[in-house]
């Protein structure tokens, strides 16, 4: 099976837990993207009644695309439940996420649900975060002053590693759909994410961090030998 087939059926398997009248965040990237897709068919198929708050602006064009009904945070309270993909998932259900760009909006969605699928193939569970690069969406002003500051926590949580700041296909800095830049920072293993969390959330100049603690509730991750589905302990 393909890597993307693996990503349709932990998709598939997610699409299980929505309901009729649910208030749905919808992820961003590959894998969220086949959630969509899967959503569409199901409401054009038996009338399934939902509305969806988009994690970026990628994924409002997929959702119109596939006749998912869109309303904004602003218009409801709370999100029933959020499916969204992952960079890399921990036995904690503690995440890396913001490889596509999209984690500030995506942390805003998943922190407004009573629950957070994350679907993924199985190649993001990781024992210990860190082998993807950190995702640190920055303000441009005063970014060499920002930069400094993450370096100064990622001491005092006794890391190290490159940091590069994202570049789009055009060769410039990578703007998210909130108009800010993304550093991505190489740290190898995070021994204490939820520290780490805290510190990077401090940082003026630091918008939001790619770490996603506490947030996910279940994750479906697929394999070659079928779907694994892990509670947050
Ligand atoms: C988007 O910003 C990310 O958080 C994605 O959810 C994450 O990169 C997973 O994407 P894929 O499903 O494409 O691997």
């Amino acid at each position: 099976m393909t890597m993307d087939e693996l990503k349709r059926q932990a998709a598939a398997q997610a699409l299980e837990h929505v309901r009729d009248g649910m208030q749905l965040g919808l992820g961003t990237g590959s894998t969220a993207k086949h959630f969509v897709e899967l959503l569409g068919e199901r409401i054009a198929t038996t009338g399934l009644k939902v509305i969806g708050v988009p994690t970026s602006e990628a994924t409002r064009a997929d959702a119109e695309r596939c006749g998912v009904p869109l309303t904004t945070l602003d218009a409801i309270d709370r999100l029933d439940l959020t499916v969204d993909g992952a960079d890399e998932c921990d036995a904690n259900l503690n995440l890396i996420k913001g490889g596509g760009g999209a984690l500030l909006r995506e942390k805003i969605v998943a922190a407004a649900s009573d629950r957070m699928i994350v679907i993924a193939d199985d190649s993001k569970w990781v024992p210990v975060l860190g082998r993807f690069p950190l995702p640190i969406e920055v303000i441009p002003f005063g970014l060499a002053a920002t930069r400094r500051a993450i370096e100064g926590v990622f001491t005092t949580c006794g890391l190290s590693g490159a940091m590069t700041v994202r570049q789009g296909l055009d060769g410039h800095a990578f703007v998210t759909d909130g108009g800010h830049w993304i550093i991505d920072a190489r740290l190898g293993q995070i021994a204490d994410a939820p520290r780490l969390a805290a510190l990077l959330g401090a940082i003026p100049g630091v918008v939001e961090h790619g770490l996603f603690i506490g947030l996910a509730s279940t994750a479906m991750l697929a394999g070659s030998q079928g779907i694994r589905v892990f509670e947050r302990p």
